[in-house]
């Protein structure tokens, strides 16, 4: 079976073509195109903005992803008048299913993948089954960017801790694939802090990679002997909960670089520093926490912010053996958008869905 699936949640474009066979996945096409240098001066993204590049950006992948798949799985390609309807020209069923973030995100850009999924599924008259973006960003831990991939099986509750720019949440998925949300954020996401701090720090956009390399040097040059001896709250980490919190250790960083003046790349690096390891610690406190409440055998890390390297050698400090996804596979990717809506579809093949994006979909009930 041969999956075409399609993310447009933020500000990324992208498309897959995925085989799967006995229970193998295959990539056969990966596309993406990123909108980073679109929103730069934004210092986030630009909703409207964002879906016009969406419609721009997927029927330019697409022509890319069905080129590569050509190349690679039939003889040379017909002309676009023998292709037909077809997406190959060999025959429709070479695509048998299409797969699409319906939420959470946000929701013009959502509704710019929606439409050219269903406009496709009807094109091709194959079935289309939506997605739940953080369900695919779960599943991301087993995926590959190219060559093949299986889902192990997996012991059970699992906890998931999903740090992205839009997300901070602790998720247990039980045996039966449902899900309950444990915890998450009260304001800003994690992410959303890593991007609103590198812009204060006068950093391009997505902020995260830039903190995050920016502090790795700090720690190369042992910063612990900083003059500066900057020390940032960690909002929540012993409230009794599983919540999180991120906009007051935001407004920390402002009044201190306010404070501060003007800012040489020695202390925009202490800053850097002492920021990501403020915004993590709680993450990991609560991850731990949830791990011994819920009893849970497997730990997944997944999203953007699941990238940064501090956060992964913390995290395998506690739990050796934790699930994270490649560094391409943690930012949003299509690949993802394929494994689960595949594994929604393998649920119930008949079902026949009404897509709606939805920017505040949930992945379960919160339980307190
Ligand atoms: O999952 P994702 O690609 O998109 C959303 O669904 O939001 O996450 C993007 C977020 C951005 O806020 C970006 O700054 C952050 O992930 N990010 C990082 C790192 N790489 C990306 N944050 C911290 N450290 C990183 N290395
Ligand atoms: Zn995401």
């Amino acid at each position: 079976m041969k999956i075409l699936s399609i993310e447009s949640s933020a500000d990324d474009t992208a498309i897959a073509l995925i085989e799967v066979k006995s229970k193998k996945f295959k990539v056969i096409a990966h596309e993406k195109a990123s909108q980073a240098k679109l929103h730069e001066k934004y210092g986030g993204i630009y909703p409207n903005l964002a879906k016009n590049e969406h419609i721009k950006n997927l029927p330019k992948l697409l022509e890319k992803i069905l080129k590569k798949a050509q190349s690679k799985t039939s003889p040379p390609a017909p002309s676009p008048k023998e292709r037909g309807v077809s997406p190959f020209g060999g025959g429709q069923e070479e695509v048998d299913l299409i797969t699409v973030t319906s939420g959470p995100g946000l929701e013009p850009c959502l509704w710019a993948g929606v439409t050219f999924a269903e406009e496709l599924a009807e094109k091709w008259n194959v079935p289309i089954v939506p997605v739940n973006h953080m369900e695919g960003h779960i599943l991301s831990v087993f995926g590959k960017d190219g060559g093949s991939f299986k889902i192990p099986s997996l012991k059970f509750p699992v906890l998931s801790l999903l740090v992205s720019g839009g997300h901070t949440q602790l998720v247990i998925t039980k045996k039966n694939f449902t899900h309950v949300i444990i915890g998450e954020t009260l304001d800003d996401a994690v992410g959303e802090a890593f991007d609103k701090v590198a812009r204060m720090l006068g950093l391009p956009y997505p902020g995260g990679p830039q903190i995050s390399r920016l502090a790795s040097q700090a720690r190369k040059l042992k910063i612990k002997n900083s003059k500066l001896k900057i020390k940032f709250p960690r909002p929540m980490l012993k409230s009794d909960n599983f919540s999180f919190s991120y906009s007051g250790l935001k407004t920390s960083v402002l009044y201190l670089i306010k404070k501060i003046g003007k800012l040489n790349t020695k202390t925009k690096s202490e800053i850097a520093f002492e920021f990501e390891r403020a915004a993590i610690e709680p993450l990991l406190y609560k991850t731990k926490k949830a791990l011994e409440k819920y009893k849970a055998k497997t730990l997944i890390v997944a999203g953007g912010v699941a990238a940064n390297k501090h956060l992964r050698s913390e995290i395998k400090k506690f739990f050796p053996k934790a699930l994270f996804p490649t560094q391409k596979l943690a930012a949003d990717n299509a690949i993802m958008i394929g494994i689960a809506g595949y594994l929604n579809y393998l649920e119930n093949p008949k079902r026949k869905y009404k897509i709606r994006a939805n920017g505040s979909l949930r992945l379960g009930e919160m339980i307190k």
